[in-house]
C-alpha cells in the first residue's frame, strides 16, 4: 500500500507540472494575442485543477500512511532538529496545500471573470505562483531541502 501509494504520488507530479506548465503558455498565448477563451482553454483551466486536487488526495493518503510521518509525529522533538522529517512532516504538506488552494481560487475567479482577457490573465498570474511553489516543495534530488529520486 505504501509503496504504491509513494510510485503514484512520485509519478503524478510529473502530471501536475505537465499541467501547469501547459495551461500558464496557453493563458499567456490567449492574454498577449487577445485570444477569444474557447471551450479547450476552459477544459484546460479545469483539468490543471482536477490533476492538481488528485495529487492532493493521493498525498494526503500517504501522509497517512508513511512510517517517515509516522516516525516524526511520534518523535516530534528530536525529528523536527532534522529537515528531512521536518520537510515532509510539514514544510512538503504546507507548502502543497497552499498551492493547490491557489490553483483552485485562480481557477475558480476565472471561471467567473466576465471577459476572455481577464480569465486568461487571472490564470496566469494564480497558477505561475502555485508552479513556482510546487518546484520549491518537490523533493528533488537536487534540492536543498530534501531529496527523493525522479521516478520510483
Ligand atoms: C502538487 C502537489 C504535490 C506534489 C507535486 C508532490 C510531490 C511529491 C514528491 C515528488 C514526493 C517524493 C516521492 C518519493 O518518495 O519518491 C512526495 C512525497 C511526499 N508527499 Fe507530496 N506532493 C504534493 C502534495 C502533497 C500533499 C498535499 C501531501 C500531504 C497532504 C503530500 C504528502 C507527501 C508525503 C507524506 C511524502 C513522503 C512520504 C514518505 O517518504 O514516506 N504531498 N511528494
Amino acid at each position: 500500500m505504501y509503496q504504491t501509494l509513494t510510485f503514484l504520488h512520485s509519478t503524478f507530479r510529473w502530471l501536475v507540472l505537465l499541467s501547469l506548465v501547459y495551461a500558464i503558455f496557453t493563458a499567456y498565448k490567449g492574454y498577449f494575442s487577445n485570444k477569444k477563451f474557447s471551450k479547450t482553454d476552459n477544459s484546460v483551466r479545469h483539468w490543471t485543477a482536477t490533476i492538481a486536487h488528485i495529487q492532493l488526495v493521493l498525498g494526503i493518503t500517504l501522509y497517512s500512511q508513511s512510517p517517515v510521518i509516522r516516525y516524526f509525529w511520534k518523535n516530534f522533538n528530536e525529528a523536527k532538529e532534522s529537515l528531512d522529517l521536518l520537510f515532509f512532516g510539514l514544510i512538503h504538506i504546507f507548502l502543497m496545500l497552499f498551492s493547490i488552494i491557489l490553483i483552485t481560487i485562480g481557477s475558480a475567479i476565472s471561471k467567473r471573470k466576465t471577459t476572455d482577457q481577464e480569465k486568461f490573465k487571472t490564470m496566469l498570474i494564480y497558477f505561475i505562483i502555485a508552479l513556482a511553489i510546487i518546484f520549491i516543495a518537490i523533493p528533488w534530488p537536487f534540492s536543498p531541502l530534501a531529496n527523493r529520486p525522479y521516478f520510483r
